[in-house]
């Protein structure tokens, strides 16, 4: 099946595809999503062939509205509704307990609970609209590798395994959204995201839990997914702290590697320190949010260079937006640091 590129003005034939039980890839502000009709089990099981992902690993419902969540949970609670209001649309997914089988097992992985949530990109609510179907909607990427943050992205990994690319361009925040349980008495973050821990609570006016970090392989993690490899390039990632000094990285190079070596650095340093010839700088740009939006497209743009075979990326404080770029540089770097070395 050769995979078609759709566009803003075709979106009735990618709710066509949606509705005939076909896959489309559509965007969201974080990642691109791999969308199916959430109610239609033969499309959904499509989803996890096409990324090759684990079926135990539960799904996000994308919808376009409140009632559409009601209809599989039943009636909000009060601190949901205060959440819904801030955050919906955007880059907060909430986790409920849902009406027994009102979603199939393969949505929720044979969880008593599912993920849901109202991205902020106009053509993917429209979509919704136009199907009349909830979506589910993983990273368009193959499981395991960084997460797609434009069409071509999706196109690379997928391309003649799904229907459709609906393309709206470059995705914003880069980074997927916060996960929150809401199902259990304390609100708990399963993934950190744009949306932060600090802004959770100043809604709620109550604290939150993290305790997404602690889980190993071993382990039966509260969010499945985060126990699989992920968004890890070719090349070996090693994190540069933030008090560390890139000199320290650059004589490190010119003393033990004279291969080509990738930096993922900012501006101001790509400008301010005197590079080896063997590196190959690629700009983070400013701040930890040109950071997170570039974090997985400059890591895909590395592996379609197979001869970078170490990569060092700048690491930032974990807090606020930095929480989530960390999380995914950790996991890209299999937690290997330059001070490591
Ligand atoms: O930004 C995003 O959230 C993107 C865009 C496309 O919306 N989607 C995304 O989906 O990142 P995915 O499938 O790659 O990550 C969803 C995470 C996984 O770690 C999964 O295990 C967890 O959410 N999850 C889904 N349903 C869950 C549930 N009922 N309980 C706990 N964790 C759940
Ligand atoms: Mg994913």
């Amino acid at each position: 099946m050769k995979t078609k590129i759709i566009k803003a003005d075709q979106l009735k034939q990618a709710a066509q595809l949606i509705r005939q039980g076909e896959l489309v890839a559509f965007p969201t502000e974080t990642v691109y999503g791999l969308g199916a009709d959430a109610t239609n089990e033969e499309a959904v099981k499509k989803v996890y062939q096409a990324k090759g992902r684990p079926s135990d690993n539960p799904l996000i419902v994308h919808v376009n509205s409140i009632n559409m969540v009601e209809k599989y949970v039943g009636e909000l609670n009060t601190d949901s509704r205060k959440l819904i209001e801030k955050f919906w649309p955007g880059s907060l997914t909430l986790i409920f307990k849902i009406k027994p089988n009102a979603l199939s097992k393969t949505v929720t992985g044979g969880l008593d609970t599912a993920a849901f949530r109202f991205p902020k990109n106009q053509l993917t609510l429209d979509l919704i609209q136009l199907a009349e179907k909830p979506l589910v909607g993983p990273s368009a990427n193959t499981s395991g590798k960084p997460s797609p943050t434009s069409p071509e992205h999706v196109y690379h990994d997928l391309n003649d395994k799904i229907a459709g690319i609906l393309d709206d361009g470059s995705t914003k925040v880069g980074v997927e959204s916060t996960v929150l349980d809401m199902s259990v008495d304390t609100p708990t973050i399963l993934r950190p995201g744009a949306v932060t821990k600090r802004d959770l609570e100043e809604v709620l006016g109550k604290e939150v839990n993290d305790e997404f970090h602690h889980v190993g392989i071993s382990e039966t993690p509260k969010a499945p997914g985060m126990k699989y490899k992920h968004y890890a390039p070719n090349a070996q990632v090693y994190i540069v702290k933030p008090e560390d000094n890139w000199d320290d990285v650059i004589k490190w190079i010119k003393n033990n590697y004279q291969k080509p070596v990738g930096i993922m650095a900012f501006d101001q340093d790509i400008a301010n320190f005197k590079w080896p010839e063997n590196v190959m700088l690629k700009s983070l740009g400013s701040d930890v949010n040109s950071a997170s939006r570039l974090l997985f497209k400059l890591l895909r743009d590395f592996d379609s260079q197979p001869e970078f075979e170490i990569i060092f990326t700048q690491g930032v404080v974990s807090k606020d937006l930095g929480e989530a770029y960390m999380n995914r540089l950790n996991k890209s770097a299999g937690k290997m640091y330059f001070d490591q070395l």
